[in-house]
């Protein structure tokens, strides 16, 4: 099973990763360094390979999707690669598991494109697909990220101690899921568009015991884990 596709909504596409978008890739990563060091997974032990070279990088992205093992989707808004997101992890048989990552650049931050994207792989992997269950790994500092699954109606599912190697040292995190069972009718993108984009506060707006659309309160965070 190849992986590889291409979705489209709007101004958002996810598409394959091409070698000629090196140099807009490594612009991007260049001048958004600082805003994704502290959520970057690293490699804990240095004999691991990792490609050398964009061209390797896309190779590797390629030979992924063709054994079904991953799909890392270029993020284009307006027709610029401005992010990425990737389903990985992915398992098939009796589990049909998998999980959500993802970066957008800091100047296309804040305008709701990842949850919309997010969306999109989300009813790709649960939809055509045929995953069961879709998890979102998120460092519990991460308020951004935290919004990101909170809109998105994802279900926060648990706390996992020191899971993810990231910005060089084991982090916790919190997990979210989605089971093919919990993503709305027809869509989550088109439940995500009714919703005005946030279905958390479309669904329960007083659950963090803040009301969202008066005020100008500041949005709601996660609670405390136990
Ligand atoms: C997390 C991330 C993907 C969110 O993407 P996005 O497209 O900006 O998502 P949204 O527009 O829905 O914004 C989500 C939250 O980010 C925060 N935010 C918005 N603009 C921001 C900005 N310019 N700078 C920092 N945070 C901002 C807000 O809290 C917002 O929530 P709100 O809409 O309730 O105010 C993005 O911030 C990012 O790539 N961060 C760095 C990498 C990262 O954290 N990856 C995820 C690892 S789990």
């Amino acid at each position: 099973m190849n992986l590889a596709a291409t979705l489209r909504r709007d101004e958002v596409t996810l598409r394959p990763l091409r070698r000629r978008d090196a140099a807009r890739w490594q612009h991007v990563r260049r001048v958004n360094a600082d805003w994704l060091r502290p959520w970057e997974a690293t490699l804990p032990q240095a004999d691991e390979a990792v490609p050398a070279t964009f061209g390797g990088m896309v190779r590797t992205f390629r030979r992924e999707a063709a054994a079904g093992r991953s799909v890392a989707f270029a993020l284009d808004v307006d027709g610029v690669l401005m992010g990425q997101v990737t389903l990985g992890g992915l398992a098939w048989g009796s589990l049909r598991s998998g999980y959500i990552g993802y970066w957008i650049a800091r100047e296309a931050a804040g305008r709701g494109v990842m949850p919309r994207a997010v969306a999109m792989v989300t009813d790709h992997g649960l939809g055509t697909l045929g995953l069961h269950r879709i998890e979102i790994n998120i460092r519990p500092e991460n308020s951004a990220s935290l919004r990101v699954a909170q809109k998105l109606g994802y279900r926060r599912e648990g706390y996992r101690t020191r899971y993810l190697h990231i910005d060089g040292d084991w982090r916790d995190h919190v997990s979210f899921v989605m089971l093919a069972e919990e993503r709305p009718s027809p869509s989550l993108f088109a439940e995500l568009q009714r919703c005005g984009g946030d279905r958390d506060a479309a669904t329960s707006p007083h659950r963090y015991g803040i009301v969202r659309d008066t005020g100008g309160q500041v949005p709601p965070q996660m609670p405390p884990h136990p």
